[in-house]
C-alpha cells in the first residue's frame, strides 16, 4: 500500500455525532441515548468526542439537557469531552460539567455570525475574551470554530483573507486549536488547499483541523487535500448525522466510518476502531431512525449481513 510521503502518519479525529450530528434533530433524542452514543465512541477508542452544547434551548432545544449528559456518562481518562460555550453563561455550565475542553464559536461571514449567535464577528470575539480567560484560568482546553470559511449560506462566496482575519482574532484570544469548517460543505478541494495557504503563511499547522459537512459529496476530497497541506486535526460525525439549523440544506458531516476506511487504507493511524464505528453508526441511525449516510458503515453492514 503506498502513501504520499506529504501525508501525516497519524491523524486526530474528533467525533462530532453526540453534538452536530443530533443537534439539527427535530425529534429529541432522550438523554440515555446521547449517553449510550458517547460511552460507545469511548470505548471504541475515539480520542476527543463532542459531548454537548451549553448553549440557548430557545434556539437549539436538542442540546437541553447537556448537563446531564455529561454528568452521565462514563468518562474514559485521556478522552477529551468537548461543549460548545457561546457566553459565559455557557461557559459556567460547561465548568460545572467538568468539560474538558470549550468551543467557542464564530463564522468568517458577519450574516451567518447574527443568524447563528445573534452578533456580529467582532462582538463575537469581545464576548469571547472573558470565556477564554476563565477558561486558562481554569485549565480547560479552548477550540475555536470559524463557520462558513469555504462559502456562506445568507452571503455567498467567502475570501480566504476573510477567514485568516478571524483566524488572528482567535489566536489573539489564546485558542489552543481552530476549526476551520465548512458548515454548508460547498468547499473543494482547491478552496481548501487556498484556504489553508493563507492562514499557514503565519500560523502553525499543528494549530488547525478541519470540519467538513459533507452537503455536496466534497468532504473526504477536501481532507485528503488538507492533509495534503499537513493538517492532521479532522472533524467527523458517526453515520453522517447532522445539518446546520442555521444553514438550510446543509447536511451533516462526513461520515466518520467513511474518514476512517479512508484513512485505513492509507496507512494512517487513528487510534480507532473501524469494525466498532460501523458498528456505532447502526446503532444510533436505527436507535433514532434515520438512514445511515455512510457509505462505508451501510457497505460493510450489507456485507456481514449477506455472510460475504
Ligand atoms: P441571545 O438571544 O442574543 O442571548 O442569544 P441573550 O443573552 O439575550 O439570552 C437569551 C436567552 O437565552 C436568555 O433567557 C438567556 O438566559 C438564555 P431568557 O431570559 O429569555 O429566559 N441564554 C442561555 N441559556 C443557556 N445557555 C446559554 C445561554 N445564553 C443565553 N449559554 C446566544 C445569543 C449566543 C445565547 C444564542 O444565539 C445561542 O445560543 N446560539 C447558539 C447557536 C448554536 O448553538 N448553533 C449551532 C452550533 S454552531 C455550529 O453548529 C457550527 C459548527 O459545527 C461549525 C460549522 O459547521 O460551521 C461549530
Ligand atoms: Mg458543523
Amino acid at each position: 500500500m503506498k502513501s504520499s510521503p506529504n501525508l501525516p502518519k497519524k491523524v486526530k479525529i474528533v467525533e462530532v455525532g453526540p453534538r452536530d450530528g443530533l443537534q439539527n434533530e427535530k425529534e429529541f433524542v432522550p438523554i440515555e441515548i446521547k449517553v449510550e452514543l458517547i460511552n460507545q465512541l469511548s470505548n471504541a477508542g475515539f480520542p476527543n468526542i463532542e459531548a454537548a452544547s451549553f448553549v440557548s434551548p430557545k434556539w437549539i432545544p436538542q442540546m437541553a439537557g447537556s448537563a446531564e449528559v455529561m454528568a452521565t456518562i462514563a468518562r474514559k481518562s485521556g478522552i477529551i469531552y468537548s461543549a460548545l460555550t457561546p457566553n459565559m453563561k455557557g461557559y459556567e455550565d460547561a465548568l460545572a460539567a467538568k468539560t474538558d475542553e470549550i468551543v467557542i464559536f464564530s463564522a468568517a461571514s458577519e450574516v451567518f455570525a447574527q443568524k447563528n449567535i445573534n452578533c456580529s464577528i467582532a462582538e463575537s470575539v469581545e464576548r469571547f475574551i472573558p470565556v477564554v480567560n476563565a477558561a486558562k484560568r481554569d485549565g480547560i482546553r479552548v477550540r475555536g470554530s470559524i463557520s462558513c470559511s469555504f462559502g456562506c449560506p445568507y452571503q455567498g462566496l467567502v475570501e480566504p483573507r476573510q477567514v485568516a482575519e478571524v483566524v488572528k482574532r482567535m489566536m489573539d484570544l489564546g485558542c489552543d486549536e481552530i476549526d476551520i469548517a465548512d458548515t454548508i460543505g460547498v468547499g473543494t478541494p482547491g478552496e481548501v488547499a487556498a484556504v489553508f495557504e493563507e492562514i499557514l503563511a503565519f500560523a502553525p499547522k499543528e494549530l488547525f483541523s478541519g470540519h467538513f459537512h459533507d452537503t455536496y459529496g466534497q468532504s473526504l476530497a477536501n481532507i485528503y487535500a488538507a492533509m495534503e497541506m499537513g493538517i492532521s486535526i479532522f472533524h467527523s460525525s458517526i453515520a453522517g448525522l447532522g445539518g446546520c439549523p442555521y444553514a438550510k440544506g446543509a447536511t451533516g458531516n462526513v461520515a466518520t466510518e467513511d474518514v476512517l476506511y479512508m484513512l485505513k487504507g492509507l496507512s494512517i493511524e487513528t487510534g480507532i476502531d473501524f469494525d466498532a464505528a460501523v458498528n456505532i453508526g447502526e446503532y444510533i441511525t436505527k436507535t433514532i431512525g434515520k438512514p445511515n449516510a455512510s457509505r462505508a458503515g451501510r457497505a460493510i453492514t450489507a456485507k456481514k449481513s449477506t455472510g460475504d
